[in-house]
């Protein structure tokens, strides 16, 4: 026998995980990837409870039996999802930090500051709060994976969305320090880069050419699919990648030339 065979990385059997913005997008095919990798129990964090029970129906009873829905707004410290985690299950061993949204384009002089404070609110406070109750209780157990969905905007300008931009050139900077901070204590922190994808964030751009134009900026002349981000999430939350921390992970179809 082949001394070096274990049971497979990529595997999530004994694993507990939050994912926030789970009821939508990216999230919730984030949900479907780790219920197929075997997950142990899944707290699906949203704004709604409209929103994560539909999420929710849309799942085999089996599957259901392994997930709770919790509703927040993670731009706020009143919402604890991480301690519900440890509540319902004793445990936090993932932790994918992705609510966030994106205003209507629009030039910087053009755009009013009420916009730029809510995306730095949800998108990058609310990734803060969710490191900070996360770090907690993944720290005392000296274990844990927390994944940071930034962008491909994190990585270069973002004409037309500076306040979106700057967000996730802002988390992507928190998963670096959150990295230094965490690791040595046993929490592995990266982020993921996705490039533009299919979900209902980029319907406001969808205008005349608007999808066109973006799939033609990607090397690979399309849109990404939200499971193919979801798949590189899986890799950074799983064992698979435990030689991680403070990795950036495109994953973009070749749209980001820097970074
Ligand atoms: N779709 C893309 O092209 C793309 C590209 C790069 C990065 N991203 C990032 O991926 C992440 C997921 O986006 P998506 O594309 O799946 O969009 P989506 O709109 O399908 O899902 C986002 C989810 O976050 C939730 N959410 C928003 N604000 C919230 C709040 N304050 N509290 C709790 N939940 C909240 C929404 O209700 C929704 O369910 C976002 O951070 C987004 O910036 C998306």
């Amino acid at each position: 026998m082949n001394s070096e065979r274990t049971s497979n990385p990529f595997h999530l059997n004994s694993k507990i995980a939050l994912i926030t913005g789970a009821a939508s997008g990216i999230g919730l095919a984030t949900v479907n990837v780790f219920l197929e990798a075997g997950i142990k129990g899944i707290l699906l964090v949203d704004q709604t409870q409209e929103a994560l029970d539909q999420a929710l129906d849309n799942l085999s009873t089996e599957e259901r039996s392994r997930c709770q829905g919790f509703v927040a707004d993670v731009s706020s410290e009143r919402n604890d999802y991480a301690a519900r985690a440890v509540e319902i299950w004793g445990q936090l061993d993932i932790a994918v930090l992705n609510a966030g949204f994106c205003n209507e384009p629009a030039g910087i002089i053009e755009t009013d500051a009420k916009i730029w404070d809510r995306i730095m609110q949800v998108n990058a406070r609310g990734v803060f709060l969710g490191l900070q109750q996360c770090g907690k209780v993944m720290i005392e157990r000296k274990f844990g994976s927390i994944i940071i969905t930034s962008s491909q905007l994190g990585l270069q300008g973002s004409p037309s969305l500076s306040a979106y931009g700057a967000s996730k050139w802002a988390v992507r900077g928190l998963a670096l320090t959150a990295a230094e901070e965490f690791t040595p204590m046993g929490v592995r922190v990266n982020s993921v880069c996705p490039g533009p994808t299919v979900t209902p964030l980029i319907d406001n751009l969808k205008g005349g050419d608007g999808w066109s134009r973006m799939a033609d900026l990607t090397l690979m002349k399309r849109l990404g699919q939200p499971r193919e981000i979801a798949n590189a999430i899986l890799y950074l939350a799983s064992d698979a990648a435990s030689f991680c921390s403070g990795t950036t992970l495109k994953v973009d179809g070749g749209y980001a030339k820097f970074g």
